[in-house]
């Protein structure tokens, strides 16, 4: 056979269900990719610093500004005062001043904006104003905000059938608190915006966000301007992870405000420190929980209260409790049950969208209990998962009313235990423990269920715009944004796999608010299911007018016409794509089109929490094992093995690295990111020096992943599932196997009160448990 060049071997793959390279990765690693702090400044620009606030609760009685203006290269200063149009980027509620007004909320809350002619000129400013506050008082702790009654949203509530009365008639039970910390999306690329004015009072703004059309919608209302005067522009995010679904507003709109008051080219980059002081992060959620259960483990009712912390404002607290509501099933079948979601309101960040968006700290409250009931009857914690999975009919529906159509938990976690042998390393590790006195090990293997969909049906729209030019070249824009997850390769996999060409011929452009108008944020892991069922909808209209183009020259059919190998077929006739494209030029045909796509068949009661919010579920399951240090509380990831459902993957190369991504990060917030704010509120945790992601060296030595395979048995875009989100959920196992190797410092039958995330200090602490639990059995007379 004749060798192939690499390029022949690349033209000569699909352009679909094919692990092609990211869309940027030769620009990623050239470091030639441009973000938003990489454009080539226009003359003139002008660089904004914030001046945050120090006290978390407080009236501002002064602020003192002229010290602020006399430092060198200062060209204005802003307030609240100077905003034209509304103080306010709240995304859904009204309650986010962009700048403090009257009062702060919290410490890091920014109060003015410095313009000078260097960006290190703006941050030395911003630290010389004096401002006098008259503190208030300040809640720090959302349990505190809790007994005070002092909430973002009303509490949420659901109920399905007699959770009290099958509680009370249990044969068993158990109930405690638990909680899991909150996490810092730690994007690579921080929060940054650039604000240029255009003619006519117009305003072109570079941002990185998730979400351009809110971006436009923001600073519009800032600024007074209609929708047509703000365009936002978009091509890369090195980094989203939900931190800039609504929170690169604040950004967007002080960059804005300055470049429109001074007529100038504005850009506000604050540095990490600032960042991490200024923006929400995931929410924290404390829990209370109550479980009846049978002898064998099988749960018979279940109630919980989530308290979640929302921080000084609303947000996306909302849609976070909603889902955090819509996910402590997970992968289980709970017949009756009370779930309840408080959105306490802290004087601290207000929190907002992380990778799952409030689906984790549902779904792992489940798992804690499950863990929790299996270490009480002394069975393996897998046995108990197995026995309460989601089944047949009478055992397929959700709390929230949704019929569960597409489970392949059952063959999923079957096909995991075997690869990973997790029963013959359940005895070795048995066995280990016996011998070790001070290192122990565990193991654990958890599933994910994850609904995909947002919960709010209008999101759940998408449009794209497809170009053809006349050398048969491909431009395609979409509504969504790429932060490095892949979904501009994806879209243009769609569209050279729908005309039937090479991936190489189709290029994606920056998302733009004036090609594509009034898109969702990309967020709630629907980016490809919807941009890629538009960009589809377009490149079908176009293959649409060449096939009639053609059909009607060659005399066949429309339908007979086919395209495929960068061809178009008509009968025995092959007519090169790009010459095609040309003579249908040459006959005035339109060659670029508009897509649009709405996702069928979902409605969603807000009132009563039911209905059906998801088009369909994307399924996982991890298994983890892990060595702790019983007297250091150190320890280290083994292995892991992740079997994830990505359906008939679009790209399985990108889909197995969100999968990999997504399992690490889920580990560093259960068990090494710890937000901590000292007794005035102030986060200490702000920087890599203080706040420890996960880095290559916790990666385990061994790390098997794999796409389950699986087609989406809805209609979805090539029957791709998404995968943005679900696999942070894998995760999950590492914490499980960290509490798996603590209880075996003990009799193995005692639950430690293991608090996420695990660090070392939480994993002593439960150790210390667990041999105080055992001293405390073995002192008891035997009977
Ligand atoms: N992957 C990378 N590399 N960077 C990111 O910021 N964000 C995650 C996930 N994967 C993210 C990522 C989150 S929070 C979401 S919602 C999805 O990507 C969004 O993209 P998608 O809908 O196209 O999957
Ligand atoms: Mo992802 S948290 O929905 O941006």
């Amino acid at each position: 056979m004749k060798a192939q060049s690499f390029t022949q071997a690349r033209q000569a793959a699909p352009a679909a269900h094919h692990g092609h390279p990211h869309e940027s990765a030769r620009l990623h690693v050239a470091g030639e990719a441009t973000y938003v702090d990489d454009i080539r400044e226009l003359a003139g620009t002008a660089h904004a610093a914030l001046g945050l606030s120090t006290q978390a609760h407080a009236r501002i009685v002064a602020i003192e500004l002229d010290a602020v203006r006399a430092m060198p290269g200062v060209i204005a200063v802003f307030t609240a005062a100077d905003i034209p149009g509304t103080n306010d980027c709240g995304p859904i509620i009204h309650d986010d001043p962009i700048l403090a007004d009257g009062v702060v909320h919290y410490v890091g809350q920014p109060l003015f904006a410095v313009v000078a002619d260097s960006h290190e000129h703006a941050r030395r400013a911003a630290r010389r104003a004096k401002v006098s506050y008259e503190p208030l008082p300040a809640v720090l702790d959302p349990l505190q905000a809790k007994a005070q009654n002092s909430f973002v949203l009303p509490p949420m509530q659901l109920v399905r059938g007699e959770p009290a009365a099958r509680l009370a008639a249990a044969p068993r039970r158990l109930r405690g608190s638990w909680q899991v910390g909150g996490q810092e999306q730690f994007y690579l690329e921080g929060q940054i915006s650039y604000a240029v004015p255009r003619e006519d009072g117009c305003i072109h703004l570079w941002c990185s966000t998730q979400h351009p059309t809110e971006m436009q919608h923001v600073v519009s209302h800032a600024l007074g301007l209609a929708a047509n005067q703000v365009v936002v522009e978009m091509r890369r995010m090195g980094g989203g992870f939900g931190g800039k679904e609504s929170q690169s507003a604040l950004f967007a709109c002080v960059a804005a405000l300055a470049a429109a008051r001074l007529r100038r080219p504005v850009k506000l980059r604050p540095d990490r420190d600032d960042d991490f002081m200024i923006t929400g992060k995931r929410h924290d959620f404390h829990y209370e929980y109550e479980v009846g259960f049978d002898d064998e483990g099988r749960i018979l009712a279940a109630r919980i209260e989530m308290v979640a912390r929302a921080g000084f404002s609303a947000d996306l607290s909302g849609p976070v409790a909603t889902r955090a509501i819509c996910h402590f099933d997970n992968a289980y079948y709970l017949a009756d049950v009370d779930i309840r979601a408080l959105c306490a309101r802290t004087n601290t960040q207000s929190n907002t969208a992380f990778r799952g968006f409030g689906g984790p700290q549902g779904a792992v409250a489940i798992e804690y209990i499950i863990d929790s009931i299996a270490r009480e009857l002394g069975r393996d914690a897998l046995d108990v998962r197995k026995l309460n999975f989601y089944g047949g009919a009478g055992r397929d529906l959700t709390p929230y009313g949704q019929r569960v159509e597409d489970n392949v938990i059952h063959e999923l976690v079957a096909e995991l235990e075997a690869d990973s042998a997790y029963r013959e390393r359940r005895r070795a590790i048995t066995a280990y423990n016996a011998g070790s006195p001070v290192l122990k090990k565990g193991l654990a293997l958890t599933p994910v269920k994850f609904g995909i969909s947002f919960n709010v049906a209008h999101y759940n729209q998408a449009g794209a715009l497809v170009h053809v030019y006349t050398d048969g070249s491909v431009l395609v824009n979409h509504g969504g944004t790429e932060m490095g997850q892949g979904l501009n390769t994806k879209v243009c996999q769609v569209v050279a796999h729908t005309l039937g060409i090479a991936l190489a011929q189709v290029r994606a452009t920056a998302a733009d608010t004036s090609k594509v108008a009034n898109t969702s944020a990309t967020a709630a892991s629907t980016g490809a299911d919807l941009n890629g069922k538009a960009a589809e909808d377009a490149a079908r209209r176009i293959r649409q007018r060449l096939a009639d183009f053609v059909a009607q020259r060659h005399g066949i059919d429309a339908d007979a016409v086919r395209f495929a190998d960068d061809h178009v077929h008509a009968g025995a006739v092959a007519i090169p794509f790009a010459e095609c494209v040309q003579q249908a030029y040459q006959a005035r045909v339109q060659l670029w089109s508009e897509g649009f796509y709405t996702t069928p068949g979902l409605s969603w009661d807000r009132s009563t929490l039911t209905g059906r919010p998801f088009y369909y579920f994307a399924y996982g399951a991890a298994v983890a094992e892990v060595l702790v240090d019983t007297l250091t509380g150190e320890w280290r990831l083994l292995r892991a093995d992740l079997l994830h459902d990505a359906g008939n993957s679009i790209n399985p190369a990108i889909d197995v690295g969100q999968v990999e991504g997504a399992f690490i990060q889920g580990m560093g917030w259960l068990t090494m990111e710890e937000l901590w704010w000292n007794k005035d509120g102030r986060l200490m945790t702000h920087a890599p020096s203080t706040y420890k992601i996960p880095a290559a060296h916790d990666c385990p030595a061994e790390f098997h992943t794999r796409l389950f395979r699986n087609s989406n048995h809805e209609e979805t875009i090539l029957r791709s599932k998404a995968v943005g989100e679900p696999p942070l959920l894998l995760g999950f196992a590492v914490l499980f196997a960290l509490r798996d190797a603590v209880t075996a410092v003990g009799d193995g039958r005692s639950a430690p009160p293991l608090r996420a995330p695990a660090t070392p200090e939480a994993i002593l602490d439960a150790i210390d448990a667990v041999r105080a639990a055992c001293a405390h059995t073995a002192a008891e007379p035997q009977p």
